[in-house]
């Protein structure tokens, strides 16, 4: 049965909205978990969906950067969602606490603190050879200067292109890289890395990762994302709810396949950042970590300077 979800803080990572001239990251546009969350929800995996925030003045403003950003981007994604709290409301840091609904919810994240140019015509060509390969009648690397003239306006571009057949042993075999400036922006690829970024005159720069998330809609208009680890994220970890209540999957099995980022993953790490800040509290007192039998930390041990236990303390 599809669960509700409620998604607690309306900031950047949930909403994409971030009230600065800076705006939201430029890898998450429009946020990732509501994004997400609408996309579950229109493939039905997710019934209803809350947001709460401890600023509920701050809300409308929300909804509407939802609305912008999302349902008007993306064909048949259905944006609704029940807020919390009232919209009047200046802070209320206990609003989660007051979410009325169905008990059974997901808390997924407490957030507190191309070229366009069409039809070139093809003008000049210089090749650059590079170096000749021994023993074989050919380069190992050429590179072209080109001058193309725009069919529509005749204005010109330049353009240098480089191949290279040879390689030295490095980490990819196929170092693609693009790189276009244009009267309204520019666009860079780096193919062997993923990365693919632009920036132009009306929307400033952007970092357009797909591999974390699309923000593209497919050719009919419908968000396209789902593949993203962004999505997957968030996806997973709701699939892995529905099967744990419907007895399909156990916790352990959850652990075992290491997917999914569980409490007791991080709790390895919250014990060293602790004792780092106990003992900084502590003026550089040593502090020491003691773990059950399962390798988890269940202590916190302030010692003297002669390794002596002068305070014991369990996470308090
Ligand atoms: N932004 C990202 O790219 C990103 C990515 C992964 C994880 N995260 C994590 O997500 C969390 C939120 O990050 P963000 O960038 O969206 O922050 P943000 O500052 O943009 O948003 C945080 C929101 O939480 C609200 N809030 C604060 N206290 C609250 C409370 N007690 N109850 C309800 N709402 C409360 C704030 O009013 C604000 O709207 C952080 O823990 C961050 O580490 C963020």
């Amino acid at each position: 049965m599809p669960l509700s979800v409620l998604m607690v803080g309306a900031g950047e990572y949930i909403a994409g909205y971030v009230p600065t001239t800076h705006g939201a990251a430029s890898d998450k546009p429009a946020g990732v978990v509501a994004l997400t969350c609408f996309d579950l929800r229109r493939l039905g995996m997710v019934q209803r969906i809350l947001l709460c925030d401890i600023c509920g003045i701050k809300l409308p403003e929300v909804r509407h950067t939802i609305k912008s950003k999302i349902g008007d981007v993306y064909r048949g994604m259905d944006v609704s969602l029940e807020c919390f709290p009232a919209d009047d409301v200046e802070c209320d840091p206990e609003a989660v606490h007051k979410v009325c609904g169905p008990s059974a919810y997901i808390v997924i994240l407490l957030a507190c603190p191309v070229p366009d140019k069409e039809s070139h015509a093809f003008m000049t060509t210089m090749s650059i050879p590079g170096n000749i390969n021994h023993g074989r009648e050919c380069e190992d690397t050429i590179t072209l200067l080109t001058q193309w003239r725009n069919k529509q306006d005749g204005s010109l571009g330049t353009a240098m292109y480089t191949a290279s057949w040879v390689t030295p042993r490095a980490d990819a075999h196929t170092q693609q890289h693009f790189h276009y400036m244009g009267s309204n922006g520019e666009v860079r690829v780096d193919q062997a890395h993923r990365g693919y970024s632009q920036a132009t005159d009306c929307g400033g720069y952007s970092s357009l990762n797909p591999l974390y998330m699309r923000y593209v809609p497919d050719s009919l208009g419908y968000f396209a994302g789902q593949t993203g680890y962004g999505y997957q994220s968030i996806a997973q970890f709701i699939q892995a709810c529905q099967e744990l209540n419907a007895g399909m999957r156990t916790m352990s099995d959850i652990q075992i396949e290491g997917n999914l980022a569980l409490v007791d993953d991080t709790l390895a790490v919250t014990a060293i950042l602790e004792a780092g800040r106990r003992s900084l509290d502590a003026g550089g007192m040593p502090v020491s970590i003691c773990y059950d039998s399962q390798g988890r930390p269940v202590n916190l041990v302030l010692m003297d300077a002669g390794s002596n236990n002068i305070q014991k303390s369990l996470y308090s």
